[in-house]
């Protein structure tokens, strides 16, 4: 399954850690690669680090103009799931989107989210209909959509990977040049 984050609505001055955090639970969480409709650099940056050094192929788009990319993604025959506290609770909806959704589009917001988003959507899909947040709302619904397997996932050509452990911390660190 091909997942990829749009997220909607950042404004510089105050989202950038949320936003980050963002683009952090998709890239360890499953998705493809983050869509940011604002042109924050820092952003693109800071994801881009965490990926050089922890692996994977994580991806960071900023600057999109998100109706051309949602047109884009449909037309490729990819499916949008807006998350949104007045969309459909996603325990009644989660089995059907595995079963018809190859490729998914996430749409997460931060300020008030424009009606065409709502209507332009396959699924508007609610973590619950109470108001929460973009990061856990995200985290939850890609943990429902992949049933967990995303948690034991291995990321490609990592500097540094973690030896789980009961307690205490190992680190492998396969390059110098960190
Ligand atoms: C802090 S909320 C702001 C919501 C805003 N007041 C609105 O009316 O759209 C930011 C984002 O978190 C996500 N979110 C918050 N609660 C959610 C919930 N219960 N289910 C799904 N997504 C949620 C949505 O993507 C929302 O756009």
């Amino acid at each position: 399954m091909e997942i990829v984050v749009l997220r909607l609505g950042h404004r510089p001055e105050r989202d950038k850690r949320i936003t980050t955090h963002v683009g952090l639970v998709g890239r360890a969480l499953g998705a493809k690669g983050m869509l940011l409709a604002s042109n924050d650099k820092g952003i693109e940056r800071s994801i881009r680090e965490v990926t050089r050094n922890w692996g994977g192929d994580f991806f960071v788009k900023t600057g999109v103009n998100w109706r051309e990319e949602v047109t884009k993604w449909k037309q490729g025959g990819g499916k949008v799931c807006h998350l949104t506290m007045y969309g459909e609770n996603i325990l009644d909806v989660i089995g059907e989107l595995r079963e018809s959704a190859e490729k998914i589009m996430v749409v997460v917001g931060a300020e008030k989210v424009p009606y065409e988003v709502f209507e332009a959507a396959d699924w508007n899909i609610a973590v619950g209909n109470q108001p929460h947040s973009e990061i856990a709302a995200l985290a939850l619904f890609l943990d429902y959509l992949q049933q967990g397997k995303e948690l034991k996932a291995k990321f490609a050509d990592a500097k540094l990977e973690i030896v789980p452990q009961r307690r205490g911390k190992e680190m492998k660190v396969s390059d110098t040049e960190l």
